[in-house]
C-alpha cells in the first residue's frame, strides 16, 4: 500500500521552500502527499524560530498528534526547521513529546531519506542538527505553483541583528553559484514558470563570498536575459547593503518587479544602534527617496519591531514618524519576543505585553490609512497582473498581484490562473484592490 504523508510549514518564504525539498525527497521514497494528518504514515512539522508565535503552535500541534500515535504506533511523526536546529529546543521536544520520532535541523535535508528509514525502525527520538551536512545543491524541488517558483539565492545570515535568531539556526552566509542559479533558472522557465521570486535572508550580501566577488545586481541582470520568464522579484534586502547598482537594475531589467522589501524594524536610532542594524534612521529614509525617484511606480514594504527592550514612548514616536515619511505600501509589524542565544535576550524586558499591544496597535492604524491612501492612487489605472486563481471567498472571483506586489480581484467566467492579464482598477481597499479587465489593445510601455 503507497505510504502517505502529511506536511506542515510555518514561518516565511525560506521555510515554504524548504518543504519544497522536503516533499520531493519524501515522494522520491514512494510517499504520497495528504492533507489531513489522521491518514499520514509520516507527519513532518517544518518549523520556525524567528518568534514565538509559531514556536508556541508547534507545541499544540504535538500535543494534538499524541492520539494519533497511540492509535497507529508506526506512524513517523518528525519536526524540521529552524526550532529543531537549536539543541536547546531540539532537546525540550525530545522531553516534552517523547513520542517523537525524528528532529532535523536546517542543515539535514540531504539526510532526510535516511534519518526516516532510521526513525522507522527505532524507538527513540533521532536528532540531528549537525551542521556538516549542510551542502543541499542539487537536491530535488517539488514546486508547488505551476507558474511561479521561489528560487533561494544565499543561505544563512551573518549580520547578527541582537533581537533575531536567524544566523544560529541558518549558519554562515552562503551564496549558490551563479552558473547553478542561472540553470535552475532557465530550466524553470523551460518548464512554464513565468515567475521567480529570488530568496536569501539578505539577497543583498549575494556573492560577497564567492571567488569574482560578483554581485546580486549582476545576477538579476542575468537572470532577466532569461526567455520564457515575465516577473523576477527577490526578498529580502537589507537597508546596509542595498547599492544604487541595484536599483538601477530593477529601474532598467523589463523582468525586474518594481518592489523592494526593505525592513527598517525602528525608526528610532538609539534602537537601531541596540539592534546592531548598522545604519541610521537618515541613511533609510535617504535609500527610500532613492529608490522612489529612480524607480517610478515602485512599492516599498517594511518590517517593524515594536517593544525592543529600552523602547521608550520617544523612540516609539520616531517610529511612527519614520513610516510617515518613509509612506510604505505595507508594513509588517510584530512585537518584540526574545530569543534564547541572541544578544538581546539579555536585555531586560522593559515594557509590559499590554504596552506593547498598545504600542502595536497605533501603529498599525498608521500604516492602514497610509496603505489605503497610496492604494487610492491606484484608482481608475490599469494595471498588469499575473492571476493566482479563484478568490478563497468568492469562486466567481479570481485574485491577482501586480508587479508591485499588490493583491487584485476582478471578475471573470474564464479560469485564468497562470495567465498575465490587465485589470482597470475600479475600488480600493486597505488590504486589496478590485478590477475589471481591460479589453483595449496592449500598448507596450518601455521602462
Ligand atoms: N521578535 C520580534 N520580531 C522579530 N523578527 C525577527 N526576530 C524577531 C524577534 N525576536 C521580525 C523582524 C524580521 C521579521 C522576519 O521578523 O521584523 O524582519
Ligand atoms: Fe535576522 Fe538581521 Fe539576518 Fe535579517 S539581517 S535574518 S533580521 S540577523
Amino acid at each position: 500500500m503507497t505510504k502517505k504523508y502529511h506536511l506542515i510549514t510555518l514561518g516565511c518564504q525560506m521555510n515554504e521552500h524548504d518543504s519544497e525539498v522536503i516533499s520531493a525527497l519524501v515522494e522520491n521514497m514512494g510517499y504520497l502527499a495528504v492533507q489531513t494528518p489522521d491518514d499520514a504514515d509520516l507527519i513532518i512539522i517544518n518549523t520556525c524560530a524567528v518568534r514565538k508565535k509559531p514556536e508556541d503552535k508547534v507545541a499544540s500541534l504535538l500535543g494534538k498528534f499524541a492520539a494519533l500515535k497511540i492509535e497507529k504506533p508506526d506512524l513517523i511523526i518528525a519536526v524540521g526547521g529552524g526550532m529543531s536546529q537549536q539543541e536547546d529546543a531540539a532537546k525540550y521536544l525530545k522531553n516534552r513529546f517523547p513520542y517523537l520520532d525524528l528532529i532535523f535541523g536546517t542543515h539535514a535535508l540531504s539526510r532526510l531519506p535516511d534519518l526516516i528509514n532510521e526513525a522507522g525502525s527505532r524507538r527513540n527520538t533521532i536528532i540531528e542538527i549537525d551542521e556538516s551536512y549542510a551542502d543541499r545543491e542539487g537536491l530535488p524541488v517539488a514546486h508547488s505553483g505551476g507558474f511561479k517558483a521561489w528560487l533561494p539565492v544565499i543561505y544563512g545570515c551573518d549580520n547578527y541583528c541582537s533581537y533575531c535568531i536567524v544566523p544560529y539556526v541558518r549558519g554562515r552566509e552562503r551564496s549558490r553559484a551563479m552558473t547553478d542559479i542561472i540553470a535552475e533558472a532557465g530550466k524553470l522557465a523551460s518548464q512554464g514558470y513565468i515567475e521567480l521570486t529570488l530568496l536569501g535572508q539578505n539577497v543583498n550580501s549575494y556573492g560577497q563570498d564567492l571567488p569574482g566577488q560578483v554581485t546580486f545586481s549582476e545576477l538579476l541582470a542575468e537572470l532577466n536575459q532569461i526567455e520564457g520568464l515575465e516577473r523576477i522579484r527577490f526578498m529580502t534586502s537589507h537597508p546596509k547593503d542595498l547599492s544604487t547598482d541595484l536599483i538601477e537594475t530593477v529601474k532598467n531589467g523589463e523582468k525586474i518587479c518594481e518592489h523592494f522589501h526593505l525592513p527598517v524594524q525602528s525608526g528610532s536610532n538609539r534602537i537601531l544602534e541596540a539592534m546592531n542594524r548598522r545604519y541610521t534612521r537618515e541613511h533609510y529614509l535617504e535609500l527610500v527617496n532613492s529608490i522612489n525617484r529612480n524607480v517610478p511606480g515602485v512599492s516599498i514594504t517594511s518590517d517593524i519591531i515594536v517593544g525592543f527592550p529600552g523602547e521608550e514612548e520617544e523612540d516609539f514616536l520616531s517610529t511612527v514618524d519614520l513610516l510617515e515619511k518613509a509612506r510604505f505600501d505595507n508594513a509588517f509589524s510584530f512585537l518584540y519576543s526574545p530569543r534564547i542565544n541572541t544578544a538581546a535576550s539579555e536585555l531586560a524586558d522593559t515594557l509590559t505585553h499590554a504596552e506593547k499591544e498598545n504600542r502595536l496597535q497605533r501603529l498599525n492604524q498608521v500604516q492602514h490609512r497610509i496603505s489605503k491612501e497610496i492604494n487610492e492612487n491606484l484608482a481608475g489605472q490599469t494595471v498588469e497582473l499575473l492571476v493566482e486563481g479563484e478568490s478563497k471567498a468568492n469562486s466567481e472571483i479570481q485574485s491577482g498581484r501586480t508587479r508591485t506586489n499588490k493583491l487584485v480581484h476582478f471578475k471573470s467566467n474564464k479560469d485564468l490562473t497562470g495567465k498575465l492579464v490587465r485589470v482597470k482598477i475600479t475600488e480600493v481597499r486597505t488590504w486589496n484592490l478590485i478590477g475589471e479587465i481591460d479589453h483595449a489593445p496592449w500598448q507596450f510601455q518601455p521602462k
